[in-house]
């Protein structure tokens, strides 16, 4: 009865004032319509979301993600609108996909952080997420059967190691039906051989209310048996004592150079233990003149290797463009001028990680 009294005064006024685009009207009924709407699939969806925020994500703050879909869309909107308004215990911010990639994270920033991510296609995750492996990412999608498989081959869900999917869009989008849709849910198992690959798995299925089985952990424990020999390429220069050349003349007649330091010795520690296997390249030479260290970043950010050593100090810069081990050494640099007061006293703390 409301909506149609309103709709009967909005044609009025397009007649008396062409000022009113048909779009706002448009978008005027089916905000009206929704309101009007009794809406199951969007609480069957929110008590799946909440319960995985009590039992798996408030432990840390939470940074909530969201695409254009649920930005523009109406519908979707809603969707998230209501999410929000039910998260009353739990410390979250929330951004749009594009306002979170080109935030700037810096060092100081709570390392505890997990996401939960709605989105129409998960790749979308593209975007760098998390500074710690210890981060857990929830993405809500209502992307096909097919996006999401081709998801999980993707580079963009092995840099996700605490992942989880909920694929809600036969719940949203069926919505004639009585009854609502289950929602299932994905993770992955990450480097099943020496290549690295990762395969989509199922955990459990949100079905009236409840998961079909409740004893399975939604964030299992990865890597359990290590990466099964992988070859990682390993971005390094000299900085010695942490990373240099040793020409070897024992073990071979002719003359080879080895890399040898101790961050190399650490990481080889760290192989033998998880099971991985390097291959150490020289930094890339650029036209630009570049600081050493910044050659090792561009290296990791271009995909050209996989790690990067040489004592590099950790900058609010380099923090947000790639992620650091925990730091193993302090160093506490004085900046020396002549002439300047102002920096003559300035002690900086300078972390060293690999
Ligand atoms: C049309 O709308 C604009 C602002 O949306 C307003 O400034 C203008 O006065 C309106 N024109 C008429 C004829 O009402
Ligand atoms: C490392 O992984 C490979 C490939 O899965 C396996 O054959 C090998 O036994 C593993 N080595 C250790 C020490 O676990």
């Amino acid at each position: 009865m409301i909506l149609f009294v309103i709709l009967a005064y909005s044609t009025k006024l397009i007649h008396g004032n062409q000022n009113i685009s048909y779009n706002n009207l448009a978008n005027l009924v089916s905000q009206l319509n929704l309101i009007n709407k009794e809406k199951p699939e969007i609480k069957v969806l929110n008590s799946l979301v909440n319960e995985i925020i009590n039992k798996y994500l408030n432990n840390c703050h939470i940074n909530i993600i969201y695409d254009d879909l649920f930005d523009t869309d109406l519908y979707y909107k809603d969707v998230l609108q209501i999410m929000l308004k039910s998260f009353d215990s739990i410390s979250y911010k929330v951004f749009h996909i594009y306002e979170y990639s080109s935030k700037n994270t810096i060092v100081s920033e709570p390392s505890c952080v997990n996401y939960i991510i709605f989105c129409q296609d998960p790749e979308i995750t593209a975007t760098k997420f998390g500074h710690t492996v210890d981060s857990r990412v929830f993405i809500v999608t209502i992307g096909s059967k097919w996006q999401i498989q081709e998801f999980f081959k993707s580079q963009a869900s092995q840099n996700i190691m605490n992942l989880l999917i909920a694929s809600a869009g036969s719940a949203l989008q069926e919505k004639n039906k009585n009854e609502v849709a289950d929602i299932k849910l994905y993770t992955h198992e990450m480097y099943i051989d020496g290549l690295g690959s990762s395969v989509q798995i199922i955990l459990t299925t949100w079905k009236l209310n409840k998961f079909t089985r409740p004893e399975v952990n939604l964030y299992p424990v990865k890597l359990v048996n290590g990466f099964r020999g992988h070859r990682f390429i390993l971005s390094a220069i000299e900085k010695p004592p942490l990373v240099f050349r040793s020409i070897d003349k024992i073990l071979t007649q002719e003359q080879s150079t080895l890399w040898d330091g101790i961050e190399i010795r650490l990481l080889q520690l760290i192989a033998g233990i998880l099971n991985f296997t390097l291959e150490i390249h020289d930094a890339t030479l650029s036209k630009s003149r570049d600081e050493a260290d910044d050659r090792i970043i561009r290296d990791l950010v271009t995909s050209k290797a996989e790690l990067g050593i040489s004592g590099l100090y950790m900058t609010n810069a380099r923090y947000s463009m790639v992620d650091f081990s925990p730091v193993i050494m302090q160093d506490c640099g004085t900046f020396m001028s002549l002439g300047s007061f102002a920096l003559s006293k300035n002690k900086k703390q300078l972390n060293i990680t690999f």
